[in-house]
């Protein structure tokens, strides 16, 4: 008699007595025989207990409920044609039940495992561990593990070393703000979870180690969205001697390497996008190009223009734009544009105007205000043709690119101008070093290790950066770094960082430079993100095993949770909220 995996029996083991252990997923009650389901991770196999043949097993059988933990002993034989089931993957087969032992019960559980229902996320969140025996869940984990292992296998291959970095460290710059840890033994200081092991890994390429990897935990406290985790996981990669196009290229392989596994090929050419183009065609640093839905700047057209609203931005410097939907008219109602008008009216658009385009005819708010030459100006530079519908956004550079960079992807997915299994990729390179925050000081794009390629620093200067993006999520980025002591204090004072603050945050770094630091550069993929779109996944929280929710808690264990007094005075910490 052999042990064996439920899934795995098929017609070649008729005839055969074995054995199997797992859930059952489902009993169904036939009188003189009960029909069992049995599932482990590989699968499900029907198990049938019947009176007539095994008299005490079948007894037993009848105490069983959905998710008791069985073994069982039995022979595989083969269904009449007439039961044969195409949708089961051992389907033609089935166990005679002979010999049962009940492992352990289970109470009725909050969430079918056994059936694709609809379940709240809380529920389903705060009864994890029965959630993760879904079908859907184990076989987004599956993926990710079996994505995981060939990160592995080709970095090896590559030549790449693994290399843990510390998680109790100082503060990394990432954008976000830290997670603390106070030290126990130094009451008053803190430990900062790391956002990244960005200035480790380049410590290791000092350190001559020329080709690192490491699939990483980062830690990032900020406001949490479908693709964003507080805690996720980075295949962080840093290599020493490199240039952009090696580490591109390295991305490129591992890519080729991954997509097979959901039965797709990573093409030979990928695009490469300058930021300003991404910006000024997609409205977003991360273009979605699956569909077209450009946007087009009329503004010369709209200074000229009767319309005040328009000419007004113009003049102050701000743009227009327009997106040209095509074919749209009699497919997007008025409650439509009043609906996306509200949609652009979140990213701050103060209005969306639309023009649509009729046979002999403009039906259109705006189309008064402009001359028929401005008109033809406008249709001609959207290219405009009878059935179109024209949407306008006039106000800052921003506003516009933000309102209708998303919008275009909003009206994408209504319209289906693209089948969501398509994978379109794209690496978005020539990114600016810096970019303005709302009081005028400059912040980096990527951080502030990024090597510009320019050396005199305003929100001009370029930078040795790239990201790889997927039909319009940002997978990751990475960028050449500065390796010597004086440019990155160059870019630190550019950025409002002091010599007395940079030697206190970064002294080691910039230390550290001064010993022989060989030019290198670095990328980080999100592993989180990666799964969630070769998955199709809707949330990164459905490719991670024990996630957090959008308030960034664990609804399992209870996380965060308030600690004993004596544990925050052991810490040197007094509380301001009420225990
Ligand atoms: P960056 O900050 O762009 O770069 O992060 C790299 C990638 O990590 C993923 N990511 C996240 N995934 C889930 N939840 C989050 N909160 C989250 N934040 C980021 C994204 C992103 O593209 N040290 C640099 C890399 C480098 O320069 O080598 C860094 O961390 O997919
Ligand atoms: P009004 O004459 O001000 O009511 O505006 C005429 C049309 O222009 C309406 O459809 C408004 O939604 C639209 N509109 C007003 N301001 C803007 C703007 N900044 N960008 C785009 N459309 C606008």
């Amino acid at each position: 008699m052999s042990l064996r995996n439920c899934g795995s029996l098929c017609k070649a083991d008729i005839g055969q007595t074995v054995q199997v252990r797992g859930w059952v997923n489902r009993r169904r009650d036939h009188g003189g025989v009960i029909f069992v389901d049995l599932r482990d991770r590989s699968g499900l196999v029907q198990v049938t207990f019947s009176q007539a043949i095994e008299a005490a097993a079948h007894s037993r059988a009848n105490e069983l409920r959905s998710e008791f933990v069985i073994a069982l002993s039995g022979r595989v034989i083969a269904r009449t044609p007439e039961n044969i089931n195409p949708a089961m993957a051992t389907g033609e087969i089935e166990i005679e039940g002979q010999e049962l032992t009940l492992l352990n019960t289970a109470r009725t559980p909050p969430i079918s495992v056994a059936d694709e229902q609809e379940v709240d996320e809380a529920i389903r969140l705060r009864y994890r561990y029965l959630d993760l025996r879904r079908d859907k869940l184990q076989k987004n984990l599956i993926l990710r593990s079996n994505i995981t292992r060939r990160v592995r296998e080709y970095l090896y291959e590559q030549d790449f070393l693994e290399i843990e970095t510390p998680l109790l460290t100082r503060s990394t710059p990432e954008g976000a703000r830290d997670y603390l840890v106070p030290s126990r033994v130094k009451p008053g200081r803190f430990y900062a979870l790391p956002q990244s092991p960005q200035l480790f890994k380049q410590l290791l390429m000092v350190a001559g180690y020329e080709k690192y990897f490491q699939i990483a935990k980062c830690f990032r406290d900020e406001d949490l969205r479908a693709d964003r985790q507080p805690e996720f996981t980075q295949i962080d990669i840093e290599q020493s001697f490199a240039d952009e196009k090696a580490i591109m290229t390295l991305v490129n392989g591992l890519l080729a390497r991954i997509l097979p596994l959901i039965g797709k090929t990573y093409p030979a050419q990928v695009p490469e996008i300058s930021y300003a183009d991404a910006l000024n065609f997609y409205g977003s640093d991360a273009p979605d190009l699956r569909f077209d839905l450009r946007l087009i700047d009329i503004s010369e057209i709209a200074a000229q223009s009767e319309l005040k609203d328009f000419r007004e931005v113009v003049d102050r410097g701000g743009i227009v734009k327009a997106i040209n939907v095509k074919k749209a008219d009699g497919r997007l109602s008025r409650r439509e544009l009043d609906a996306y008008k509200d949609f652009v009216g979140k990213f701050g658009a103060k209005g969306l105007a639309w023009i649509t385009i009729r046979e002999n005819e403009l039906n259109s708010p705006i189309a008064k205000f402009f001359t028929q030459a401005q008109l033809d100006a406008i249709i001609q530079k959207t290219g405009g043709e009878v059935g179109d519908i024209l949407l306008f956004v006039a106000d800052t550079r921003k506003v516009v690119h933000d309102a209708l960079g998303r919008l275009r992807c909003l009206i994408a997915r209504d319209l289906q101008l693209y089948t969501p299994q398509e994978f379109k990729f794209c690496w978005v390179v020539r990114f600016p070093l810096f970019e303005q925050n709302a009081e005028g000081k400059l912040t980096s794009v990527h951080h502030p290790f990024t090597k510009p390629l320019d050396d005199k620093f305003d929100e001009h200067t370029l930078a040795a950066a790239y990201d790889i993006v997927l039909n319009g999520v940002e997978l990751g980025g990475g960028s050449l770094r500065i390796y010597r002591a004086e440019e990155q204090q160059k870019v630190f004072a550019a950025l409002g960082i002091g010599a007395e603050e940079a030697r206190e945050k970064f002294g080691f770094l910039l230390e550290a430079f001064q010993y022989g630091a060989p030019p290198h550069g670095g990328v980080a993929l999100g592993l989180d993100r990666l799964v969630m779109l070769l998955s199709g996944a809707e949330s990164i929280r459905d490719v991670i095993a024990f996630p957090k929710t959008k308030s960034a808690e664990c609804l399992l264990t209870e996380a965060p949770s308030v600690v004993a007094l004596e544990q925050l005075q052991e810490l040197g910490l007094k509380s301001s909220e009420p225990a």
